[in-house]
């Protein structure tokens, strides 16, 4: 069984132009002066659009890959505004978020619509990052296993067990508030996503799809949530926005992975 372990960054709205390629640079100084990197780590900046263009056009160097925070449920056409998966694919962009909870909750993207566009990123070759979770609500009403099948299933509609997919648990109340879940609550529904993803896959399919955990995830509580075995990586949002705390938690992800293979850099 082999799977990657893939840290990235969600820049969401941020920041300026001038600040974004400093970040850049310094994640990419950071990453090339590490001397031992695990074969199976990979690293994924996820900026607003118009970084994607600057970015793609002038490349940027490996383990570094581009992901695109969302995508429209349609292809080509009239749908001004929106962002096609053929044209993000058609770029170079090599992950696409979708179902992010703040995209679920502010821009009323419903399981079917994040379905459809799921459909349409494993369509282009490029690996679709589902996001899943519960709100702070439902945890109380202990609907989380409930919420988290019903994303599952809606999200992973159009999916067959040949599609490269990546998961991402991201319990709402843990996005942004400092208040990460603990390895053990996070084990537990990455445990459960596990199992449903090798009820609809098969074992074997479900064993090689990186399950990363999203919300508050910061170079102090990275180590612990990286040493559960069904933990892959982290979607990382505030700490991606400052180059040590990235890499500090790239750090973690190295030392957790230190017993695997490795390659040189
Ligand atoms: P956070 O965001 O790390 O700032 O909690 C994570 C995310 O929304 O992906």
């Amino acid at each position: 069984m082999s799977r990657p372990t893939i840290i990235a960054g969600n820049w969401k709205l941020n920041p300026p132009r001038i600040d974004g390629n400093r970040l850049l640079e310094e994640v990419a100084e950071g990453l090339s002066a590490r001397e031992f990197w695990p074969e199976s780590l990979e690293v994924f900046l996820i900026p607003p659009l118009p970084y994607l263009g600057e970015w793609l056009v002038r490349g940027v160097s490996p383990p570094i890959a581009i992901g695109a925070q969302h995508c429209s449920p349609e292809g080509w056409g009239a749908f001004t505004g929106e962002v096609g998966v053929p044209v993000l694919a058609d770029f170079g962009v090599k992950m696409i978020l979708v179902g992010h909870s703040e995209r679920r909750q502010r821009y009323c993207e419903t399981d079917i619509s994040v379905g459809v566009r799921v459909g349409r990123v494993v369509a282009a070759g490029v690996r679709p990052c589902l996001c899943v979770g519960e709100t702070e609500a439902e945890r109380d009403a202990h609907e989380t296993f409930d919420v988290i099948e019903r994303q599952l299933s809606a999200g992973l509609e159009s999916v067959s067990a040949d599609d490269e997919i990546v998961v991402a648990y991201e319990p709402v109340w843990a996005i942004g508030t400092g208040r990460s879940a603990t390895p053990q609550q996070a084990a537990e529904v990455h445990r459960a996503i596990r199992s449903s993803l090798a009820r609809q896959f098969g074992v074997q399919r479900a064993d090689r799809t990186a399950i990363l955990y999203g919300g508050s995830v910061n170079p102090g509580n990275a180590s612990g949530l990286l040493a559960e075995p069904d933990i892959d990586g982290a979607l990382v949002g505030g700490s991606s926005l400052v180059a040590g705390d990235f890499l500090g938690i790239i750090d973690r992800a190295i030392e957790t992975r230190r017993g695997g293979p490795a390659v040189s850099k």
